[in-house]
């Protein structure tokens, strides 16, 4: 049990979805109605009739499809499911003879497709009388013939067919003749004259009789025709046809004037009584238009078109009639074959035109359906699609065919496909013909925008306008309309902790980035920004993008000088021992600038001095040495005027006053005193101000004074040269050692800042080795073995630290004063 559930519960699966795969075709529905009902009138419910539901046909897209010509004859109600009379049903116009009368519709109903086939017979109503083929008969008798003779009549014909036709036959009541009604091989019925007493010409030369045919309707309807007798001299025999009936089949679309067939009687009478001539008996209106035949030959000539879809069969009566008037009567039947003469027609039942480019493989796009008016092969069609499309064809029934996609579509990419349906028939030469669709595909918001860079790098000079534009981003959507359209912002973020909107804004249209307010390079130099490209469509699709914004430098900063204080807030003089010999190294101006690269390049230079002769200063590192041997005419007290400058466009500088003391002895500081104040003794109110308060200061500071001469008679001045020398470092800009990003210039910077605070160790070290005391006679400091391999940096000593002898300069100009 269980080994064998599986497989079948597969062949249930496959089966199940075998009929899931056929479209359905549930039930067909057939309704009879007499002929000639009025227009409107209902003939049944088709929903009902079929089960289905009638709420659903508008959206199932119920239609009638009518398989036949101009007409349609029915309509269907889409709201309740009637089906309504639409046109005049006649059913001697539609049918003619044939017995079944029957219209046949397809109802199509989409989503799924469904076919139902509805067929409508149509009931003979007896609304046709009978039809006498002549307003009257003539009938030629020879005298004397026997009694019992019989004499064919024409036969009455009723369009109606069955019970309404033609039933009976009723003569006028005369002496020499009674009726016998006869039944023909096609069940048609005629009557017979049957002689019963024998005519004499001489007595009467002509009989004349009312014949009435009577159909089996309800009420009855009948035709007269009136009977001449025309009695006549004696004459044997009756034309013979060769057959009784002659079958032809006749291709359709036969050219005019050919001959179809040749009927021939023969009469066994000598002269005008056996000579035969040929009409048409009873024939169709339609056939009489097609065909005539030869009243010698008994040809049968075509005359008019030919149309196998017209109609497939004619039958012509034809009579032979001698000279006398005697006939005998055959028939012809000509079938007429079908030929390849109609091309399918393809008809376009539905199309779902836009497709979104959503679609999934497989969705269905439309209904087609084709048609071919010819028989047989002649009528079977195939259907195809060109190859490099999407779509593809699935035969369903009855020469419907649904169009569905086969693959994903893209509107960026085909945004309008036109397909071309060519439908070819299997006749010999076969027809085709074709039809083109054009599908266009609707959009769906599936792309997000693209910028037309992965990242974005703009660089501003620092000190901008605000409201400049600073850079354009661009992102492409390939979407249509609103789902294409692009609008840009920028993604919220801080920068140091203020937000990014404060300094740049972005025109959502146009995605130009403007800057909002100026930019401090010294504050910072470079930051990012998400730039956010949003679609419009619903749900948007966006991306985004970096922007790096670096900032250049301006030369917006003077050079800003730590050492020495700037001028007239100290009077801080540098010592130079006399014996120091050329190159010596004296003093350093120390000096940063808070730009950066060229514009943060210092150069250092002398504008003024005492001796112009006696220093020099290095251009970059603010170094001062004499630059000769000083000697003793050289004047003790140097000033010398330093001009610092920056590297920039145009070049910011600043200048400082260093003052030099040529001497060897602190007991020559006395004259200081006057030397510090040598530029502003002009000004005795200055003086007299600045000693006031030296002496009101006095004793209040004497006391720490005293303490700092102790120390500095013990030789321990190192407090005092820490408090003099080491810069604190709230001196320097916040950022002045901040080394950011990289860059040539930059690294001249680095050069600058290295120097700078290496001198200052240097400095520092050789302070170090006199404190030692072990100051060399010849003045040229010693290094300590542990810091000979800094040797590199140490050998811009070989002067006594020239701020130091600053500190003891002040030690000892407090201790005079305080004398
Ligand atoms: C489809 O046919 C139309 C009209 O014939 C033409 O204008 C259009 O360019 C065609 N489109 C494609 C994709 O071939
Ligand atoms: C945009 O895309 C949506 C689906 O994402 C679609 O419904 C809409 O029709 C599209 N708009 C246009 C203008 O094509
Ligand atoms: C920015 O884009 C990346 C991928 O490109 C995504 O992961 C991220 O979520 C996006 N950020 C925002 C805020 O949209």
């Amino acid at each position: 049990m269980r080994s064998g559930g599986l497989p079948i519960f597969a062949s249930m699966l496959s089966l199940l979805f075998f009929i899931l795969a056929l479209p359905t075709s549930l039930g067909d529905v057939s309704y009879s109605i007499p002929e000639e009902m009025k227009r409107g009138s209902v003939i049944g419910n088709i929903a009902t009739d079929l089960g289905l539901d009638a709420k659903l046909f508008s959206s199932r897209k119920a239609r009638l499809h009518f398989e036949g010509k101009n007409k349609r004859y029915c309509e269907m109600n889409l709201n309740s499911g009637d089906l309504v009379v639409a046109d005049r049903i006649d059913r001697e116009e539609l049918c003619g003879e044939k017995i079944l009368c029957v219209l046949k519709y397809d109802l199509v109903l989409e989503n799924p497709l469904e076919l139902h086939r509805v067929s409508l017979q149509i009931q003979d109503v007896n609304d046709n009388s009978p039809i006498f083929q002549n307003d009257e008969i003539k009938i030629e008798i020879q005298e004397l013939t026997d009694k019992g003779a019989r004499f064919p009549l024409d036969e009455a014909h009723d369009a109606d067919i069955g019970q309404n036709a033609v039933q009976s036959y009723t003569l006028e009541n005369n002496d020499h003749f009674v009726l016998a009604v006869q039944t023909n091989t096609d069940g048609g019925k005629y009557g017979e004259l049957i002689l019963e007493k024998e005519l004499d010409r001489e007595e009467q030369q002509e009989v004349t009789l009312l014949l009435t045919a009577i159909d089996g309707g309800t009420p009855q309807r009948s035709g007269t025709v009136v009977i001449h007798v025309t009695v006549l001299d004696a004459n044997d025999n009756i034309p013979v046809f060769s057959q009784d009936v002659y079958k032809v089949s006749l291709p359709e679309n036969s050219p005019l004037g050919a001959v179809v067939v040749t009927v021939s009687a023969t009469d066994a009478d000598e002269g005008a009584n056996g000579e035969v001539t040929y009409a048409f008996s009873r024939v169709a209106e339609k056939a009489k238009k097609i065909f005539k035949t030869d009243h010698k030959t008994g040809e049968v000539i075509v005359t008019g078109p030919i149309d196998f879809e017209e109609e497939s069969t004619y039958e012509l009566r034809i009579d032979g009639k001698d000279g006398a008037g005697l006939a005998s009567q055959t028939k012809v039947i000509i079938e007429i074959t079908d030929v390849n003469d109609n091309a399918p027609v393809i008809f376009l039942q539905t199309l779902n035109n836009p497709i979104p480019e959503s679609a999934l493989p497989g969705t269905e796009v439309g209904i087609i359906n084709v048609q071919d008016k010819d028989s047989g092969v002649n009528r079977q069609v195939r259907c195809s699609i060109q190859q490099n499309v999407p779509f593809k064809l699935i035969p369903s029934i009855k020469n419907y065919y649904s169009l569905v996609t086969t693959a994903e579509l893209d509107r960026e990419l085909v945004s309008e496909y036109n397909i071309t349906i060519t439908a070819t028939d299997e006749g010999s030469p076969p027809l085709s013909s074709s039809k083109t669709v054009q599908l266009s595909v609707s959009d769906v918001n599936d792309n997000p925008p693209v910028f037309d860079e992965q990242s974005y790098r703009a660089s501003v000079a620092e000190n901008n306008k605000p409201g400049s534009s600073v850079i354009t981003v661009k992102a492409i959507d390939l979407d249509w309309r609103q789902n294409g359209t692009v609008f840009y912002s920028l993604l919220p973020s801080e920068v140091s902790g203020v937000p990014v909107s404060s300094f740049l804004s972005i025109n959502g249209d146009t995605g130009v980035i403007h800057a909002v307010r100026s930019v401090d390079y010294e504050q910072f130099r470079s930051f990012k920004v998400h730039v956010v490209a949003r679609d419009n469509g619903s749900p948007p699709l966006s991306s985004n993008v970096t922007v790096s914004v670096s900032i250049t430098d301006e030369n917006d900063n003077s050079p800003q000088i730590l050492y020495p204080a700037p001028a007239g807030n100290s009077f801080m003089t540098e010592m130079v021992p006399k014996a120091a010999h050329a190159g010596s190294l004296v003093s350093k101006v120390i000096a940063v600038d808070a730009d950066s690269g060229q514009n943060a390049w210092l150069s250092y230079q002398i504008v003024k001095s005492t001796d112009p002769g006696l220093f020099t200063i290095g251009l970059h590192s603010g170094e001062i040495r004499t630059q000769r041997d000083i000697s003793e005419s050289d004047t003790m007290k140097q000033n010398l005027v330093i001009s610092v400058k920056d590297n920039g466009q145009p070049p910011l500088s600043a200048t400082c006053t260093v003052y030099l003391l040529l001497s060897d002895n602190l007991a020559e500081v006395p004259e200081l005193k006057d030397m510090s104040f040598e530029e502003n003794n002009s000004k005795l109110t200055s003086y007299l101000i600045i000693a006031l308060v030296s002496v009101s200061t006095f004793f209040l500071t004497f006391i720490i004074l005293t303490v700092a001469v102790t120390f500095c008679r013990r030789k321990k001045p190192r407090l005092l040269f820490d408090s003099a020398v080491a810069i604190p470092s709230a001196y320097f800009p916040p950022n002045y050692a901040e080394v950011e990003g990289a860059g040539t210039l930059r690294s001249s910077y680095n050069y600058d800042t290295y120097l700078t605070t290496g001198s200052r160790t240097s400095d520092f070290r050789f302070a170090r080795s006199y404190n030692d005391g072990t100051l060399p006679a010849d003045q040229t400091p010693k290094m300590s073995p542990t810091e000979s391999s800094d040797q590199d940096v140490g050998n811009k000593s070989g002067s006594i630290n020239s701020t130091l002898v600053n500190s003891f300069i002040f030690c000892q100009f407090f201790q005079k004063r305080n004398v």
